[in-house]
């Protein structure tokens, strides 16, 4: 498949090097141009692009990105494209800011996908990048880490959920965007390399009454992370 990436961090540079040595062709973009893209290129095997160029992929475009930098990225970025977008993002107060749209009750997926213009599937949110590097195994082996797929179109599902295997995790069709609350930060289904049936079971606990809670719950423990990677703060003392 022909997929751009957009966002260089974590999740982006293992999605493109994973992705790349599955035979899929992968543009990847970041903040700074592709120029500050060379090294992850060479080493990836994926072609260091511009946004616009990574938006551009025919067939899936993964959003990668702190959930306030989604505002940055060009207006009408997606016009004319029929990719299927997939957005990795959370919602984490500590390094996003208010957004109040999603305090006053949107998912942080339907944010996304209302600043876009665009359908989103929400995919690979909830795991951390260290499993999601190191996790893929064949389909069929016992504990396999599953992920959960949210988003309104089955057939854009679907195709996320053949990349999910491909990339070695079963998948798991969690309902539409708006029930995507049930994977996001502080719930059970969050971060936690469930097999399928013990994701099943943590997608289905939650209600809907405790996102509020659980997000600064979740929000509380990043804090600490998040402030220590501000520009110009004190690194941590060794003594
Ligand atoms: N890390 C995890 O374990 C993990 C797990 C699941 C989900 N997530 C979520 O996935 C998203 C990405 O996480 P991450 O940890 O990979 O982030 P990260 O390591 O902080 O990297 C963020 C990337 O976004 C790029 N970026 C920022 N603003 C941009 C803009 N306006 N245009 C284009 N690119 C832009 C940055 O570009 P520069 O490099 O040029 O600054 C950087 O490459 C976040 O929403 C995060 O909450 C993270």
């Amino acid at each position: 498949m022909d997929i751009g990436i957009i966002g260089s961090g974590q999740i982006g540079s293992i999605l493109a090097r994973r992705l790349a040595a599955l035979g899929h062709q992968v543009r990847i973009a970041n903040s700074r141009g592709p120029e500050s893209l060379a090294a992850l290129a060479a080493a990836t095997g994926a072609t260091a692009s511009t946004v616009e160029q990574a938006a551009s992929a025919r067939d899936v475009v993964i959003v990668t990105i702190p959930q306030k930098a989604v505002r940055e990225l060009p207006r009408g970025l997606f016009a004319g494209s029929t990719a299927i977008v997939v957005d990795t993002g959370n919602y984490y107060p500590a390094r996003d800011g208010r957004i109040d749209a999603i305090d006053q009750g949107l998912t942080d997926s339907e944010w996304v996908a209302q600043v876009l213009g665009r359908p989103v599937v929400k995919a690979f949110n909830n795991i951390v990048a260290e499993s999601l590097d190191s996790r893929g195994v064949p389909r069929g082996t016992p504990g396999r880490v599953c992920l959960s797929v949210a988003g309104d179109d089955p057939a854009a599902k679907h195709v996320v959920l053949r990349l999910l295997d491909e990339l070695g995790f079963d998948g798991l069709d969690a309902g539409p965007l708006a029930e995507s609350w049930r994977q996001q930060p502080g719930t059970p289904a969050y971060c936690k390399d469930l097999d399928r049936t013990a994701l099943q079971a943590a997608l289905s606990k939650p209600d809907a009454t405790g996102i509020p809670s659980r997000r600064q719950a979740a929000d509380e423990l990043v804090r600490p992370f998040f402030e220590a990677r501000q520009p110009g703060a004190r690194s941590p003392r060794s003594t």
